[in-house]
């Protein structure tokens, strides 16, 4: 099994430099992170699908399974690439049966807790998505719900991926790999500080004063 990182953003100046750094292979997109960028929904998530060749979350807006059910048929249109983010709740799981049974696929959101995550999983989730730093932010240890997530979906065979979504920091995603999260979606800002270490900093500077030393008595 391998780690998938997806960016968790709808940023497309992000997006693509993410994309040249070939270590993303999805992204997740939420109303809140849309709002921010003040575009038209559908043609920014038919550019976003365009750029990433992988699966591409877009989420509905509605409470009632039929109108989560229209608004993912036509989301689902915009290309083959999107995966239908839908809220955990009743409402929510009715439609991921009736998504599933179409082969729309969905990344059930807003999981706080592995029976939340375990009944969208049986629903026909594709992707559940417990939000960790949420779970942090108000006293909980939010990677034991991956955790426990993960034991359950793989001692069942159940088809769903979990998405370790709401990661703050890059322990999170170091802390996803190890209970087994079949994917952690990053921030753009997460994802940069994975790249950092302050020895890598001192070693390239170092490499560099040590070779123009050796330079410089050539070049006289
Ligand atoms: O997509 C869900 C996730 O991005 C939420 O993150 O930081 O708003 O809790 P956050």
């Amino acid at each position: 099994m391998v780690l998938q990182l997806f960016l968790d953003t709808a940023n497309i100046d992000e997006i693509r430099e993410a994309l040249s750094w070939g270590v993303i292979s999805g992204v997740t997109t939420n109303p809140s992170l849309v709002a921010k960028e003040k575009r038209d929904f559908k043609v920014l998530v038919k550019e976003i699908c365009d750029m990433v060749p992988g699966p591409v979350s877009a989420e509905v807006i509605s409470l009632k399974s039929d109108e989560m059910i229209s608004e993912a048929r036509a989301l689902s249109r915009i290309a083959p690439n999107v995966v239908v983010k839908i809220p955990m709740c009743v409402e929510g799981l009715k439609a991921v049966k009736v998504l599933s049974q179409e082969g729309i696929n969905t990344n059930v959101t807003l999981v706080f807790s592995a029976n939340q995550g375990l009944l969208a999983a049986l629903a026909g989730a594709t992707y559940v998505s417990p939000f960790v730093g949420r779970l942090d932010d108000v006293g909980n240890e939010g990677m034991d719900v991956v955790e426990d997530l993960v034991i359950l979906i793989e001692n069942y065979g159940l088809p769903a991926k979990v998405i370790a979504a709401s990661i703050r920091h890059p322990m999170h995603v170091i802390e996803a790999a190890r209970v087994c999260a079949h994917v952690a979606t990053v921030p753009f800002k997460v994802l940069e500080n994975m790249t950092r270490h302050p020895l890598t900093d001192i070693g390239i500077v170092r490499f560099l004063d040590d070779w123009a030393k050796v330079q410089d008595t050539f070049d006289k």
